[in-house]
């Protein structure tokens, strides 16, 4: 709605491929996603009690597979990007008209509430918040940071599914509309 931020007149596709990077990092690199993806395909761990498959198993280690350390800075990145999608979606209450909502409006809410949840239930920031720390009782800030971070991460399995399917079902919401497919429902 509205217009564009940046006016891309030299990039005949969808600008999200420029940036797509960092949210296909954060996703790639997370420890629910690694667990998953680890299992299913390389069969690693092939089961409980199961010895490795793989001679010479040196875990995360050596490339590619060091690069999994980088978590914590596409987190930083997934955040930044969280916040453009957060400041979309308030936008998307503004009308040419005036105050409203739309189901497009709804969909771009509910987007970026369950990307917030997948970013802030992360396993690296609940370290980065309170994980760290020797003694949690001297901070109570970042104990009660880290409480709130450990009752999100406790459902990150959830919010990993949840988001990655809102994720694409908006992409194509916002294309349908964007291309004149569909038209979006004004609700109020
Ligand atoms: Fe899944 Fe960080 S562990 S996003």
């Amino acid at each position: 709605k509205g217009e564009p931020l940046v006016n891309f007149t030299w990039w005949h596709i969808s600008p999200a491929i420029l940036m797509m990077w960092a949210p296909l990092g954060f996703r790639l690199t997370c420890y629910y996603y690694r667990k998953a993806y680890y299992r299913a395909f390389f069969w690693d761990p092939p089961a409980c009690a199961v010895g490795e498959l793989h001679g010479g198993y040196v875990g995360e280690r050596k490339f590619p597979f060091i690069l999994q350390n980088m978590h914590r800075y596409f987190l930083y990145l997934a955040i930044i990007v969280w916040g453009f999608l957060t400041y979309d979606a308030i936008r998307a209450f503004f009308f040419p008209s005036g105050f409203g909502m739309g189901v497009g409006t709804l969909v771009l809410v509910v987007n970026s509430a369950l990307l917030g949840l997948y970013t802030f239930s992360c396993h690296s920031l609940r370290h980065r918040v309170g994980g760290c720390m020797d003694c949690p009782s001297k901070s109570k800030s970042r104990l009660k940071l880290w409480q709130i971070v450990s009752s999100l991460n406790a459902r990150h399995p959830t919010f990993a599914w949840c988001s990655l399917v809102w994720v694409a079902f908006s992409d194509l919401y916002i294309r349908l509309v964007a291309t004149g497919a569909i038209t979006d429902l004004r609700l109020f």
